[in-house]
């Protein structure tokens, strides 16, 4: 049984009408950079539980997580409502494995994100430890719209702070607009549009893929990789060129 403990919400930022981010403040367990957390409301006397991932680094005391209001959804609309001061219940301990301990050496490492699945790369980023061993590290975020970037500033700071270790690339898939590329991960990689444009090229021999996000693109891309690529999922029995996290 997971043991819970109380947070105070610090702060929310509404990015979009339904992007937003939560700082929590909160007596947890030291977590590892890419980890999640279960946060919780009381709704109608049933508690509801749902998976975040920490976006802030393990040794930054503010819980940072980055949010999209599901329409319809259980628990999203309700932590959408929360402002500074109210409480929420999370998880002590952190859980999951889409941590730099289990990806393999490789020259270049690949971080692919569609939506808030950014979130457990930027923690990762912010937090630094255990990248010196990948020659080149690639952040790519996917979003609808260019105004669904929400973390770009980071992103572009974080690419400041690696001085040429780290490239990063934005995707819109709804309209076009500068700076990014326009569509969808799969087919970028596909027609050699996202290796053109951050100037790497991903191999099997030299690369590992992160994917985490919208499950449908985690499957459309593992498939394109597997097929065109050669490349398979990273098993600790088996050591492979992808590793994932689906967020539904
Ligand atoms: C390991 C893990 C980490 C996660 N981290 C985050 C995070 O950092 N930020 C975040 O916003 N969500 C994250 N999620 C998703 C989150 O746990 C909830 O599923 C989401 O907030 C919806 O909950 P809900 O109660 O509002 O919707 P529900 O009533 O549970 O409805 C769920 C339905 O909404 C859709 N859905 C769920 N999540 C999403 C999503 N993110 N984008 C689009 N559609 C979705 C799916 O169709 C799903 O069947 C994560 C999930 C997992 C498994
Ligand atoms: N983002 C918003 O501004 C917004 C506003 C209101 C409500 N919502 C709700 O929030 C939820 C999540 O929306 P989201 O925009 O964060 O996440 P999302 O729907 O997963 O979209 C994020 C990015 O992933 C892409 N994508 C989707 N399926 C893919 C696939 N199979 N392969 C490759 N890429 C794929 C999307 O492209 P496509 O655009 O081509 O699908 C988009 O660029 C949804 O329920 C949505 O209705 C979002």
């Amino acid at each position: 049984m997971a043991e819970w403990v109380n947070a105070s919400v610090k702060q929310v930022t509404h990015w979009t009408d339904s992007l937003f981010s939560i700082t929590l403040n909160a007596p947890i367990t030291p977590f590892t950079a890419g980890q999640f957390a279960k946060l919780a409301l009381e709704i109608d006397g049933e508690r509801v539980q749902r998976a975040y991932s920490y976006v802030n680094a393990p040794s930054d005391e503010n819980l940072e997580f980055y949010l999209v209001t599901v329409p319809e959804g259980k628990l999203s609309p309700r932590l959408h409502a929360l402002q500074p001061g109210q409480p929420v219940i999370i998880t002590k301990e952190a859980a999951g494995f889409f941590v730099l301990d289990e990806i393999p050496d490789c020259t270049t490492l690949w971080m692919l994100a569609t939506g808030t699945a950014i979130g457990p790369y930027l923690s990762i980023l912010q937090e630094g430890k255990g990248l010196a061993r990948f020659e080149h590290i690639v952040l790519v975020h996917a979003a609808r719209y260019a105004q669904d970037l929400s973390y770009l500033p980071l992103m572009q700071q974080l690419q400041q702070r690696y001085n040429g270790q780290l490239r990063i690339q934005t995707v819109v898939s709804r309209e076009e607009t500068a700076g990014s590329l326009t569509g969808r991960i799969p087919k970028l990689i596909e027609s050699g549009e996202l290796e053109a444009a951050v100037g790497l090229p991903m191999t099997a021999e030299h690369s590992h893929i992160m994917l985490c996000g919208n499950p449908q693109m985690v499957r459309d891309t593992q498939q394109l990789l597997k097929e065109t690529r050669g490349m398979r999922k990273h098993l600790k029995r088996k050591p492979g060129h992808m590793t994932s996290e689906h967020y539904w």
